[in-house]
């Protein structure tokens, strides 16, 4: 029988307990971050700037996330496995985004979905869990559409980002992303909800961490600043694959005897 996975009550219990979140796009790493220890991964749709060579993720779409979702849910038995909802999946209508919610699930077998905003998506939450789809909300910088509104730079505005977060936890979100906002905003908004937050570029304070896998294996030049690499996956692959070019060219392999 298939086990159980960890309920989105039951991170919503973790409040106050650290814990890591790491995204996840395939199965072999999903498989990774399980084995390692981490029991809730997000099938981000940065998908689209880490895995599919886009300039960012504005052009993932539903197809995409349903692909490497149930990729995701395929590679893990126990994790919780959050599926974003892409741009264009939710901003006209409560009903659109049940819908494409509903999607997500049915041809993922994932746990929860994401959506990213502030007050004006706090509808959509709110018809998202009245179908009975746990969501996790996802303010601050927001990637999806930052390139045509606020931009990628650290959001401090106290008041703006409290009332997103009470709007947010009032709709419903089991969680709430917090990306690049500032540290101290970061420290009152988790002290005044009662739903974790989970921080990315926001500082030691948040209930939780997220990472994208990519920066966290160190697969690429550049991460950003509030990124650690714990691991340099980088060399090690182009050393691997150099090994295997060079013993194919000093025809070393296959071997001959
Ligand atoms: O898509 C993603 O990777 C995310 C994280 C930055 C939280 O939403």
């Amino acid at each position: 029988m298939a086990e159980r996975r960890l309920a989105a009550s039951a991170i919503t219990k973790r409040k106050g307990a650290p814990f890591p979140v790491v995204t996840a796009y395939d199965t072999p790493f999903a498989g990774f971050a399980e084995t390692a220890g981490i029991d809730v991964l997000l099938v981000g749709d940065s998908l689209g700037n880490n895995v599919l060579g886009h300039p960012g993720t504005t052009p993932v779409d539903l197809i995409d996330m349903e692909r490497h979702g149930a990729a995701v849910v395929r590679g893990t038995h126990r994790a919780h496995v959050i599926v974003d909802m892409p741009f264009g999946a939710y901003e006209a209508s409560n009903e659109h985004a049940v819908h494409s919610a509903v999607r997500l699930i049915k041809h993922t077998g994932g746990s929860s979905v994401k959506l990213e905003g502030g007050l004006s998506s706090a509808p959509r939450i709110a018809a998202i869990v009245g179908a009975r789809i746990p969501v996790c909300g996802h303010i601050g910088v927001l990637p999806q559409t930052a390139g045509l509104t606020s931009g990628f730079g650290m959001k401090r505005r106290r008041e703006a980002l409290m009332e997103d977060a009470r709007a947010l936890e009032a709709a419903g979100a089991f969680a709430i992303v917090l990306e690049m906002v500032d540290r101290d905003v970061a420290a009152e908004i988790t002290a005044a909800l009662s739903i974790p937050t989970i921080g990315i570029g926001s500082g030691p304070m948040c209930d939780a961490q997220v990472l994208v896998l990519h920066d966290v294996l160190g697969m690429y030049a550049n991460p950003p600043s509030f990124v650690r690499r714990f691991a340099d996956l980088a060399t090690v692959a182009t050393d691997g694959l150099r090994a295997y070019a060079e013993a194919v060219r000093g025809q070393e392999f296959p071997p001959r005897d």
